[in-house]
């Protein structure tokens, strides 16, 4: 008797329904919250989830989702809470909790008139002068980055960077001058040609896509002189010179990255956690294969010292094989098929684990099937190419009928979640090492330095 009561009581009630990520809590929410709430008798409220934010290209929201959830709750005005984890649930939300008022801040004026065919829909004014977008800038001051090395990745950088608050590109650093003087007119930032100390004067951080060879050298003064650094793989060819630089880095407490992309990308965690999670059984075998034909005048087709296969794609194929069977293997074999100009056009590379083995692929001027599979005791994985770039997978089980499909979110070429957990590392926003670890990459050094005396003695 009492719920048939309540149930009518409901139906009576104006129900108001918004959404927001409400980092660092601040006015124009608390003010927001107020006003929806005076709209009507009960109000909800959608907090997004990290991963949400991401997919909409918010990617450097500070408070976790139960600290701003938390926030919310503190106000007083929500009489709910949900959560929001993707696109189209707010047509699904209205028409579940039979809401009659939709409402948002007015910089979203318009957007969301599509819902009136579902409700009515209310753009309240926006509060003046101040956003979390505001706070993070106060909060943290901008890192003014530099970039090192001014060829194929570095217009990437730029134009990836764009998507991450907290970050400038202030300068570039190539002593070669005309490829200094072409990026700077393209890109319209000043390139230093001559001294790289004079460079490191005007930035707080460097990118290191210079060639191969140069990482160390350059990561290496660039920590001495305090500045944080976030280099392309590989960062050194031996084992000594990457523990070397780590030790650096946190002696001089700033941060050290390899920017090895797929590892910061968010399908490429969720891949990996499924994998660890039981869902296949215990993992047994891990194959990487990444293979491009490259252009015959490239620097990897040509630069027989520091260019090749190995140097090129190493650090995508081993990094899901380090993460799943971890950085203790017994034996590395490593195996090249090489050009008359003594570059590696196609590397193999077997690890051999306790419990465990693992393949990895590589090619510049061989192709095949850029997949990873995942072998478990009671089922696979299969990432289809270009898996480092995560956008799908699949879990497989003996009975081929049974195929779970998974497409997580993925925005640009990548490059914004890397520089995004860089970031995020210098302002110390509680972000863990999970992604990278230094363990992982000083493993990774060891196969790098194993497979650059290999090529020596050829
Ligand atoms: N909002 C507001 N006045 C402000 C800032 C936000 O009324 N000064 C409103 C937004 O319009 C939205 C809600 O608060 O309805 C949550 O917004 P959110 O995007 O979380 O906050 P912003 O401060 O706009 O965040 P960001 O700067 O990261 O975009």
């Amino acid at each position: 008797m009492h719920g048939c009561i309540d149930n009518i009581m409901e139906e009576h009630m104006k129900k108001v329904i918004t959404y927001g990520t409400y980092d660092l809590f601040h006015e124009g929410h608390y003010k927001l919250l107020q006003r929806a709430k005076a709209l009507g008798d009960y109000l909800i409220v959608g907090v997004t989830t990290e991963h949400f934010d991401e997919a909409r290209g918010k990617v450097n929201v500070v408070d976790s989702l139960l600290e701003r959830v938390e926030n919310v709750r503190k106000t007083g005005f929500a009489d709910e809470i949900i959560v929001e984890d993707h696109e189209g649930q707010k047509i699904e939300d209205i028409q579940k909790y039979g809401v009659d008022i939709f409402t948002v801040g007015s910089d979203w004026e318009g957007h969301f008139d599509y819902l009136k065919a579902y409700c009515e829909v209310v753009y309240l004014e926006r509060t003046k002068n101040v956003s979390s977008t505001m706070i993070r800038k106060e909060k943290f001051p901008i890192v003014r980055m530099g970039i090192v090395g001014t060829g194929r990745i570095a217009p990437r950088f730029m134009s990836e960077s764009k998507y991450v608050s907290g970050i400038e590109v202030e300068c570039a650093y190539n002593p070669e001058m005309v490829s200094a003087i072409q990026f700077e007119n393209e890109e319209n930032i000043p390139v230093y040609t001559e001294k790289y100390a004079d460079f490191l004067q005007h930035v707080d951080a460097v990118y290191i896509a210079s060639p191969n060879e140069t990482h160390y050298q350059y990561a290496r003064e660039a920590l001495v002189n305090g500045k944080h650094v976030l280099s392309e793989k590989p960062l050194a060819f031996t084992y000594d010179e990457t523990f070397e630089l780590y030790e650096l880095a946190s002696a001089q407490n700033v941060v050290l990255m390899e920017g090895i992309k797929t590892a910061y990308c968010p399908g490429f965690q969720e891949l990996m956690n499924v994998a660890k999670s039981g869902k296949i059984g215990k993992v047994m075998d891990v194959e990487a294969c990444f293979t491009r034909i490259a252009n015959p005048e490239s620097r990897e087709r040509t630069d027989a010292k520091y260019g090749g296969a190995f140097l090129e794609f190493a650090g995508y194929t081993l990094l899901p094989i380090i993460k799943l069977l971890g950085i203790e293997y017994q034996d590395a074999q490593i195996d090249s098929i090489y050009d008359e100009n003594g570059v590696d056009i196609y590397t193999k590379i077997q690890l051999r684990y306790p419990n465990g083995m693992a393949t990895a692929k590589m090619g510049v001027a061989v192709k095949s099937e850029g997949n990873l599979v995942i072998a478990g005791t009671e089922g696979y994985i299969l990432a289809p190419s270009p898996w480092w770039l995560t956008h799908k997978f699949d879990i497989r089980y003996e009975d081929p009928n049974v195929i779970e499909h998974f497409e997580p979110n993925f925005q640009g070429d990548g490059l914004r979640y890397e520089i995004s957990e860089f970031v995020g590392k210098i302002n110390g926003t509680g972000r863990r090492d999970y992604k990278l670890t230094k363990e992982e990459s000083i493993a990774m050094s060891r196969i790098v330095e194993k497979f650059m005396k290999n090529r020596q003695s050829i």
